[in-house]
């Protein structure tokens, strides 16, 4: 049976009455698979997940899976890295469509020319990039880790810092390492407005403020708190504060309020009156995607081998300076 992907996902109509999450479940089993899933995601798929997590947890968790089939719900660079750190196990991403613009802010030919431009610097990436980026650096980093790997590097060694100017300059006013930045970074992270956070500032004067470091240098400066995903949720947990303004992608919440439910947590809000401060990315994936994924075992994520190998090299590097440092 040939099974339609040119959408970049499989479509098929789905009984009303079939139970997607019972079906998910018994395929999972039935086929040694498991499913990864990043807290940006949809809440009703990170209550099926087997691991949720930021960045950083996801690519330990798919290094060390021992299942025929890792289900990947979160974007197309952490699927690429699921397959580069564990490349016995086949990938299957519910939605070929789930990029990334940090990713796209950065094309490997132009990084190419960019990074001849200083020969001897060493190049960090931030994992929020493709295969091809990853393949053309020296060590990779997550917002977990960046400020553990940027201070690893001896002082006289300069440093391309890559895609992520946000985190970049954050990471050079914690490290006081001066680096040259490339100009990317996430849509998600600066739809933030600083008028519209002063207003909600006000009208919440008991609420702790924490975000993301992808945000934006003015909107850093309003933050108590500034950590990756599992960084800030961990923070909720054990914070005294009864209230957060929070200032990342709002799938998050779902994991704040389920582990602190007496807890008040409020989205900032973006520029305008969208849903901006969701990833459109991230949301591409739904329940019914990834059942039809592990139904057909597609779309599957192929990578030619020489690439695997250049783009592990610097997330093995990571993995080997930053110990348990982000956990
Ligand atoms: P972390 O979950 O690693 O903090 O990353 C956030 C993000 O933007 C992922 O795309
Ligand atoms: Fe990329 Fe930003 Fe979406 Fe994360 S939130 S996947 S960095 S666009």
């Amino acid at each position: 049976m040939i099974v339609d992907i040119s959408k970049g996902y499989v479509e098929e109509r789905i009984d009303w009455n079939t139970d997607i999450c019972k079906e998910i479940n018994e395929l999972k089993k039935q086929k040694n698979a498991v499913l990864l899933a990043h807290y940006y995601q949809n809440p009703e798929i990170q209550d099926i997940a087997d691991y949720i997590g930021d960045s950083l947890g996801l690519a330990r968790k798919a290094k060390e899976a021992k299942a025929d089939i890792i289900v990947f719900a979160g974007v197309h660079f952490m699927a690429e890295t699921a397959k580069i750190l564990n490349p016995e196990s086949r990938v299957l991403i519910p939605d070929l469509n789930a990029g990334c613009s940090l990713a796209d802010s950065c094309p490997p030919d132009e990084f190419l020319k960019f990074k001849e431009k200083y020969p001897n610097h060493l190049v960090i990436s931030y994992i929020n990039c493709t295969a091809e980026i990853k393949a053309l650096s020296d060590i990779i980093c997550t917002s977990s880790n960046a400020e553990v790997i940027v201070r690893s590097v001896p002082e006289n060694q300069p440093i391309i810092f890559a895609p992520d100017k946000n985190l970049g300059k954050y990471i050079m006013k914690k490290t006081g390492r001066n680096m040259v930045l490339w100009e990317g970074s996430c849509q998600v992270h600066e739809i933030f407005s600083l008028e519209k956070l002063n207003s909600l500032i006000e009208e919440h004067p008991d609420a702790e403020i924490i975000a993301h470091p992808e945000c934006e240098e003015h909107i850093l400066k309003k933050a108590h708190f500034i950590g990756s995903t599992t960084a800030l949720l961990n923070y909720t947990r054990k914070s005294s504060h009864h209230k957060f303004i929070v200032l990342t992608e709002t799938g998050i919440l779902h994991q704040m309020q389920k582990h602190s439910p007496d807890k008040v947590f409020i989205p900032a809000p973006p520029k305008n009156h969208c849903a901006c401060n969701e990833c459109p990315y991230m949301k591409l994936n739904t329940l019914e995607k990834i059942y039809l994924t592990l139904k057909y075992e597609l779309p599957e994520l192929k990578m030619d081998e020489e690439l695997r190998k250049k783009a592990e090299l610097p997330i093995l590097r990571m993995l080997e300076i930053s110990g348990n440092a982000g956990l």
